[in-house]
Formats: structure tokens, sequence, C-alpha cells
């Protein structure tokens, strides 16, 4: 079985990802130094997956940590999700982010250039595409100035692979630009575990739902869209993780030197007022919210357009809004 290692594997899209990788024929072998999530994940994973994950917790900064790792297992792969991810905290203290998102790839090349390992899936995001002008977003729809250090480290790190695939004959890189991950797995095992107050539309929905905030403000309704709200392309957990393996997979068949980008959401835009319609209507609620003012330096509209990762790796979505509003849900409630 190849063994791969997942940076951040006990985080939020990493932890969907190993159960993909495990159900599709992989071993997951975890690295997450706790910063943003629990250990009790493992023993979620387990209970899904019935494996006990191996799982080292340490930082991916910390070379002897990865040849701690490869003493122990033969590597095959790598999929990169260790990063801070918070924008706001971000802008505050922009070096703990580049060290820690753009160091951290630079330690892990290194080290797979040592070990003669051939593939890495990067997570990137769709904020390196900034407001593009024009919609779906494709893969060569020009990326902007980041509005943030966060945003920045994911283009900086994009840069950097492409630079370093040239130089380099023996590697094969992918990187993904996700849009909006919600959703949860469907046994509410595992799911996002946001620390305090969520930054992001979907685990503030689901906390005011659980009485945790006292109600979701809508962040302007006066935008050009269908109904005044922001639209984005809201893709659920499980079918991005799947996106990692298909990934993979598709890495093994090539030649070396490779390096692409691929979108991954679902094709389709929403806005915040249909998120929360869907919402109510799927787990029969009434959800707290009111209209407030725009939130400063927020995309008007972006969604993804899909056909590159739909042909090439043969990836589509299985999971509708629907499916992601009760996975959320039902993720909340078992908190
Ligand atoms: P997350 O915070 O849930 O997971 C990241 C994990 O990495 C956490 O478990 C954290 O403890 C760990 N980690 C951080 N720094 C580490 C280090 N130096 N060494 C070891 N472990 C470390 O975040 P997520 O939502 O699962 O995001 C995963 C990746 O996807 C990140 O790179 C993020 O930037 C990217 N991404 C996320 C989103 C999103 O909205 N969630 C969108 C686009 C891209
Ligand atoms: C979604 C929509 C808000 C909260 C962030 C990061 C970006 C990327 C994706 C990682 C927007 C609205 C939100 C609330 C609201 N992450 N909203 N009330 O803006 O796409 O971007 O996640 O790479 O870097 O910045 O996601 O979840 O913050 O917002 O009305 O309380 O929900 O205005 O339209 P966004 P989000």
């Amino acid at each position: 079985m190849k063994k791969i290692l997942i940076t951040g594997g006990a985080g939020y899209i990493g932890s969907h990802t190993a159960v993909e990788l495990w159900n599709s024929g992989f071993e997951p072998i975890i690295l997450d130094d706790l910063s943003n999530s629990d250990s009790n994940v493992l023993d979620r994973l387990e209970e899904i997956t019935g494996k006990r994950f191996s799982f080292f917790k340490g930082d991916c900064n910390d070379k002897k940590q990865l040849e701690e790792i490869s003493s122990q297992h033969q590597i095959s792969g790598i999929i990169h999700f260790a990063a801070f991810k918070s924008v706001g905290e971000s802008t505050a203290q922009p070096l703990k982010y580049y060290q820690n998102n753009v160091g951290s790839l630079l330690i892990l090349l290194e080290w797979m250039k040592e070990k003669d390992i051939q593939d890495l899936v990067f997570s990137s995001s769709c904020t390196v595409y900034g407001q593009p002008e024009v919609l779906p977003v494709t893969e060569s729809t020009p990326r902007q100035e980041a509005e943030s250090p966060y945003g920045n480290t994911k283009k900086i790190c994009e840069d950097i692979l492409v630079d370093y695939v040239k130089s380099q004959p023996g590697i094969r890189v992918i990187s993904l630009r996700y849009f909006n991950p919600v959703g949860a797995h469907p046994s509410a095992k595992i799911g996002e575990l946001p620390l305090g107050v969520p930054q992001n539309l979907v685990p503030f929905i689901t906390q005011t739902a659980a009485g945790i905030r006292e109600k979701l403000t809508v962040f302007g309704n006066d935008y050009d869209t269908v109904d005044g709200s922001c639209v984005r392309d809201y893709i659920h957990v499980m079918d991005l993780a799947d996106a990692h393996v298909k990934a993979l997979d598709f890495l093994k068949g090539q030649k070396t030197n490779f390096y692409e980008v691929f979108n991954v959401g679902t094709g389709e835009g929403n806005t915040v007022l249909e998120v929360i319609q869907t919402f109510e209507k799927v787990n029969g609620l009434k959800l707290n919210y009111e209209i407030g003012p725009r939130r400063p330096g927020d995309v008007v509209k972006t969604w993804a357009d899909t056909s590159k990762i739909r042909k090439v790796l043969g990836w589509s979505p299985k999971y509708s809004l629907e499916d992601s509003m009760r996975d959320s849900w039902r993720w909340q409630k078992n908190l």
C-alpha cells in the first residue's frame, strides 16, 4: 500500500482526505502540530475507517521530524495542507504566515529531494484570483495582487513550485485551488473546528443555529448579484478530499518535471442568502440573521470553471449545497 504523508492531516480538509485516501487504497501518514486541531481526530478517523493511522505530532518546518518519519515509513507522495489560514491574523502577524506557510514548503521540498519522493499535491486557494473580471474563473484567469499576507503566501508557494519543478527532473506537482470548502463527513465524526469566533460563513451559520452566536450578519445586500448578497462556490469537503486522491493517482502516471493547477469547486455560485435559505430548508430551522454593512475588501462574486479538473482528472462533485448544509449542521450538533 502506498504511503502518503499528509501534513496538517488532523485539520479540516486533511482529515477528510485521510478517509478518502484510505478508501482508495493509500495509507495516510499524518503529521500535524495540532496548532489548529485536536488529537481526538485520530480516534474519529479510526471509528470511520477501522484503521489507526500513523500520527506524528510535530512541525513540518522541523527537518528532524521529517527525517524521523522517513526512517519509519517509505513515503511515496505528500499532500501539503499544513498552513495558517486566518486572513485577519495574517495582516496583523505577516511574518508568522510567511514563516509557516512559505517556510514549510521550502523544507518539505528539500526533504523530498533528499528522500527521492516525487509527488506533491499543494493546497492553494481561489483567493489567488481576487475579484476576477470574467466569470467563471478558469485556471488561466490572471492571478491578482493578494488582498492579505495569507493570500500572498499561496501565490508565493505556487511560484516557488513552478520554479522548482523546472529545476528538478524528479518531481511532479499539482496545486489545487480550492473554492469555499463546506460540509463535513456524513457520519458527523469529523468536520471543521474553528477556534474562537468563526470568520467563515458556514461555521457562523451553524454556531448561530446552535445558539453559540446570537445572530448572523449578512455582509451587504446591495451588490450587483441576484439578491444583492455576495456569491461564492461552496464545495463539499468530501468532494474536495476526493480531488486530492484523483490528483495523486494522476501524478503517478505523469512524466517528471510535471506541474499543473486545477480549480476545485462545483462550478456554480450561490449567494449568502441562498446559503442561509438552503440551510433553513434542509434542516427545518429558522436562522436569526440580519443584513449588515459590506465587509471591506470582500470579493463580490466568484465561482469556478471546473472543465479542466473534470476532463483531466476525471473528477466531478457528488454532493449538493443541500448535502453540505445538512452535513455541516449534523457536525455542529455532534460537537
Ligand atoms: P486547518 O487549520 O483545519 O488545517 C491545517 C492543519 O495544519 C491544522 O490541523 C494545523 O494544526 C496544522 N498545521 C499548521 N501549521 C503546521 C505546521 N507547521 N506543522 C504541522 N502542522 C501544522 O485548515 P484547513 O481548512 O483544513 O486548510 C488546509 C489547507 O487548505 C491550508 O493550506 C489552507 O490554507 C488551504 N485552504 C483552505 C481553505 C478553507 O477555506 N478552509 C480554502 C482554500 C485553501
Ligand atoms: C463567504 C461569504 C461574506 C461571514 C475566505 C478567505 C479566503 C479563502 C476562502 C482560504 C462572503 C459572507 C461571511 C459572515 C457573511 N480561504 N459572510 N457573514 O470571503 O470567500 O474567503 O475563505 O484560502 O482566503 O478570505 O469566505 O466564508 O469568509 O465568506 O455575510 O458572518 O459569506 O461576505 O460573501 P470568503 P467567507
